[in-house]
C-alpha cells in the first residue's frame, strides 16, 4: 500500500504493508539509516525520531499510524533551533563514545530542549531513561543537555 509520510520538509511516497515499522521505512526504503536498530521493542530508545516534535520510538511506530504528522530524524535535527544547541554541546564535550546509541539520545534531548529550554535533573531523567547507553556517557549526557540549555538562555536574555 502507498503512504505519503512527510520527513525532515519533504514528502516521501513509500509502498509497503501498513504494519511496517517507521525504523524500517527510513532506514531500508529511504536509505536513511541515521536512525538505528537496537532491540525493537521500545526499550533502548536507539531509534528515536521526533513525530510532531515528541520524541517517539521508531521501532514500535506502524507506517500507518503516522498519517499527516511531521517526522524528524538525526538528519535534520541540526536544522532546529533546540537540536543544532544539542549538537553543538555534544561536540563540545565529546559526549559520543561507540556512537551507536547517540543518534537517539540527541533526539530524545532535543525535543527535551525543545520543549523545555531549562531543563532540572528530574526532567533530564524523565527524558532520557528510555535511552540506554552501553558505553555509559550518561554524565557527559546530562552536562551536554545543561550546556545546550545555557546557550538558550544567553540567547533569550540577549533577544
Ligand atoms: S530499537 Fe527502538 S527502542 Fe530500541
Ligand atoms: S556511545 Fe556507545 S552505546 Fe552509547
Amino acid at each position: 500500500m502507498a503512504f505519503t509520510i512527510k520527513i525532515n520538509g519533504a514528502s516521501h511516497v513509500v509502498d509497503v504493508d501498513g504494519d511496517t515499522a517507521l525504523l524500517w521505512v527510513l532506514r531500508d526504503v529511504l536509505g536513511m539509516t541515521g536512525t538505528k536498530f537496537g532491540c525493537g521493542m521500545a526499550l533502548c530508545g536507539a531509534c528515536t525520531v521526533h513525530v510532531d516534535g515528541a520524541a517517539t520510538r521508531s521501532c514500535i511506530t506502524t507506517i500507518d499510524s503516522v498519517g499527516d504528522a511531521a517526522i524528524t530524524t538525526i538528519e535534520a535535527v541540526g536544522e532546529t533551533s533546540a537540536g543544532r544547541k544539542i549538537q553543538q554541546a555534544w561536540l563540545d564535550l565529546d559526549v559520543v563514545q561507540c556512537g551507536y546509541c547517540q543518534s537517539g539520545q540527541i533526539m530524545s534531548a532535543s525535543a527535551l530542549l525543545a520543549s523545555n529550554a531549562h531543563p532540572g535533573d528530574a526532567d533530564i531523567d524523565d527524558a532520557m531513561s528510555g535511552n540506554i547507553c552501553r558505553c555509559g556517557t550518561y554524565v557527559r549526557i546530562r552536562e551536554a543537555i545543561k550546556q545546550a540549555a545555557l546557550s538558550t538562555g544567553a540567547k533569550e536574555q540577549r533577544g
